[in-house]
């Protein structure tokens, strides 16, 4: 049975855009390039960029429709990224990897602290995961995201999720967003970056 993701991204196709988000791109070459992991990645906007940088790039989701979509994407940008289709409670890395990157994965609360605790385990000691997702503001906002408070995200809660990490950056930002039809105006995100 398709998933409702799939259903989104088999409607529309760029759904976040192709380019990359902003925050990820620009934080991205402060670190040497090494092996990276995007989790819930779905049509691949950030793995396909990350490969162009000349990092080694893993990447998964749910949706078989956004994989089929990362895969075309990196072939058509002549760049080699390894992609599958798994839930992440599911997906068993080999090996852990030097950045994760979370990009708006929200997940229903009560799977939220095992999804993050995943991505912990997914990093090597000294590596670097870097978040960025809709703050519970977003409710007054009608630029995406989901409607429900439970997924949302407060800079207290990530620090708390994430307090086996030394966070170098952890706020509540205003931004305008411009990421494909699904995140188009003034947003209120979180941002944060933390070493294990
Ligand atoms: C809001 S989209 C963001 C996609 C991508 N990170 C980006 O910024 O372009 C959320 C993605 O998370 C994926 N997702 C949600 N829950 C998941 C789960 N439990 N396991 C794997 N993927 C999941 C969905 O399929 C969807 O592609």
């Amino acid at each position: 049975m398709k998933s409702p993701w799939d259903i989104r991204y088999a409607n529309q196709e760029a759904l976040y855009g192709k380019a990359p988000n902003a925050f990820f791109s620009h934080i991205l070459p402060l670190y040497p390039c090494g092996t990276i992991l995007l989790p819930c990645d779905g049509e691949g906007r950030n793995a396909i960029h990350a490969a162009k940088k000349g990092w080694d790039v893993h990447a998964f989701d749910g949706s078989q429709v956004g994989i089929n979509t990362a895969q075309r994407w990196a072939a058509e940008a002549n760049v080699a990224i390894q992609c599958e289709v798994s839930d992440a409670f599911d997906f068993a890395p080999k090996e852990q990897f030097d950045l994760v990157g979370l990009f708006y994965a929200h997940m229903p609360s009560e799977r939220r602290r095992a999804f993050h605790h995943l991505a912990i385990q997914w990093l090597k000691p000294g590596g670097t995961l870097i978040l960025e997702g809709f703050h519970t503001d977003q409710l007054h906002y009608q630029s995406g995201g989901p409607r429900n408070e439970s997924m949302l995200f407060t800079p207290e809660m990530l620090a708390e999720d994430f307090k086996e990490l030394l966070a170098t950056q952890n706020e509540v930002v205003q931004v305008t967003l411009d990421e494909g039809p699904l995140h188009q105006g003034l947003a209120s995100i979180v941002r944060y970056i933390g070493t294990k």
